[in-house]
C-alpha cells in the first residue's frame, strides 16, 4: 500500500513537472527486444505514464541487434529527440549509439542495462540488480539444510553488463556458504576452481558466466539444464538449488528439473514478476522472483528526462563505473518474492490484477 502510494505521488510531481516544462520536448525510448515479457511490461508502464505526463515519446525495439539498435537511436536523433532513453541489447555495442547522440547534442540515459565503455552516458536509471543476486543466494541459502546441498548455476547474458552484477549479487551470499560445505556446485568448473574466493573479478565471473550463461534464452537455458542433468550422477541430484537467473529461463529451467524422475524437488529463482511466473509461484512450479517495480523505473526515466530538458542535473544516489566514467545513478528497490507474499506484492500494491492468476490464496 505505501509503494503504491508513493508511485501515486510519483505521477501526480511527473504530471506537474511536466505540465511546466516539457510540452514540446521529445523523448526516444529504446529498448531490447519483444520476444520477453519483461520489455513489453516497460513499453506498456512508459505508454500509460507518458500519456498521463503529457510528454510526446516514442518507444522503439531493437529485436536483440545491436544493428538495429543503432539504426533506431539514428532515426531518432533526426526527428529531434532531446533525450535518448536506452536499453543496450549488448552493453559495449551501445557506445556507439550513445556517441552519436551526445554528438547531436542529444542526452543519454541508460535504462536498466548500462552502457559501457564510452564517457557519453549522462544518466543511469537502475534496479538495485547486486541486491536482485543476493535476493537469490538469501533465498536458496534459506531453503538448504544440513551439509553438500547440490547447486546448479546459471547466469544472463555475458553482453549484458547486468549479468555481472546479479552474478555478483548472488556470490556475495552462497560463496561463504559454499565455503561452509553448505552447497556444492554440481554444473561449473569455473566456479568450483573460484569456490574459495569471496570477491571474483570481472575476469574471473566471466569464466563462470561463459560456462552457465542462459543468453537471456529460454531454449539456451532448457537445453544447458537437459545437458547438466545428463551428466548429473543420481548423489547430484535429489534435491537441487537452482540459481536461475530470470523468469523467462527459470521456467524453463525448472520445466527440464521437474521432468527429471532422479529431482525429489527443484529450488528456483527469478526475477521480474512475468505473469507466467507469478502463476508458476502460485502452483509451486517456480520458488521465487523479484519484483522489479517497472512502474518506479519508468518514473525515474522520465524524471530524468524532464530534468535534463530543463537544463538541470538530476540527483543520483550513486555511481557505476563504465569502464570510462563513473555514472551518476538512481538504483531503485526491489523486491523478493514466493508464495508467502505473492498476493501482497504482486496484487495488493497494485502491479497485477488477481483476474490473471488462478488459485491465488
Ligand atoms: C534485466 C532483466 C531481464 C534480462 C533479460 C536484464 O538486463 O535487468 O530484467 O530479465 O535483462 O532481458
Amino acid at each position: 500500500m505505501k509503494k503504491f502510494s508513493v508511485f501515486l505521488s510519483t505521477v501526480f510531481t511527473l504530471m506537474v513537472l511536466a505540465s511546466s516544462a516539457f510540452a514540446q520536448t521529445t523523448v526516444g525510448i529504446v529498448l531490447p527486444t519483444k520476444d520477453e515479457e519483461r520489455w513489453i511490461q516497460d513499453q506498456n508502464r512508459f505508454q500509460s505514464a507518458l500519456k498521463t505526463a503529457g510528454i510526446s515519446a516514442e518507444v522503439l525495439f531493437s529485436e536483440k541487434d545491436s544493428a538495429k539498435e543503432k539504426s533506431n537511436v539514428e532515426t531518432l536523433i533526426t526527428k529531434g529527440i532531446k533525450v535518448l532513453v536506452l536499453c543496450p541489447v549488448d552493453s559495449a555495442s551501445a557506445a556507439a549509439s550513445a556517441d552519436a547522440a551526445a554528438k547531436a547534442g542529444v542526452k543519454v540515459v541508460a535504462y536498466d542495462r548500462l552502457i559501457t565503455g564510452t564517457k557519453n552516458v549522462d544518466f543511469y536509471v537502475t534496479f538495485d540488480s547486486f541486491s536482485v543476486g543476493a535476493e537469490w543466494g538469501k533465498y536458496l541459502v534459506s531453503q538448504a539444510k544440513g551439509k553438500g546441498n547440490n547447486l546448479y548455476l546459471y547466469a544472463g547474458a555475458a553482453s549484458d553488463n547486468n549479468a555481472f552484477i546479479f552474478f555478483a549479487g548472488a556470490w556475495s551470499i552462497l560463496q561463504p556458504k559454499i565455503a561452509d560445505g553448505t552447497f556444492k556446485i554440481v554444473n561449473s568448473d569455473a566456479a568450483i576452481k573460484l569456490q574459495k574466493k569471496a570477491e571474483l573479478t570481472r575476469e574471473e565471473e566471466a569464466s563462470i558466466i561463459g560456462q552457465v550463461t542462459t543468453n537471456w534464452n529460454p531454449n539456451d537455458a532448457k537445453s544447458k539444464a537437459e545437458s547438466h542433468l545428463t551428466k548429473a550422477t543420481k548423489a547430484q541430484k535429489g534435491i537441487a538449488y537452482v540459481l536461475s537467473p530470470n523468469d523467462q529461463t527459470a521456467r524453463a529451467i525448472a520445466d527440464v528439473f521437474a521432468k527429471d524422475k532422479d529431482i525429489k524437488k527443484a529450488y528456483t529463482t527469478g526475477q521480474d514478476a512475468d505473469k507466467a511466473s507469478i502463476q508458476y509461484i502460485i502452483d509451486g512450479k517456480q520458488s521465487m522472483t523479484v519484483l522489479k517495480d517497472t512502474r518506479v523505473l519508468v518514473a525515474d526515466a522520465i524524471k530524468t528526462a524532464i530534468t535534463f530538458s530543463k537544463g538541470e542535473t538530476p540527483e543520483k544516489t550513486k555511481t557505476y563505473n563504465n569502464g570510462v566514467i563513473e555514472v551518476p545513478a538512481k538504483p531503485s528497490d526491489v523486491t523478493a518474492v514466493t508464495q508467502a507474499n505473492v498476493k501482497a506484492a504482486i496484487v495488493d500494491s497494485g502491479y497485477y490484477p488477481a483476474s490473471l492468476f488462478t488459485g491465488l490464496k
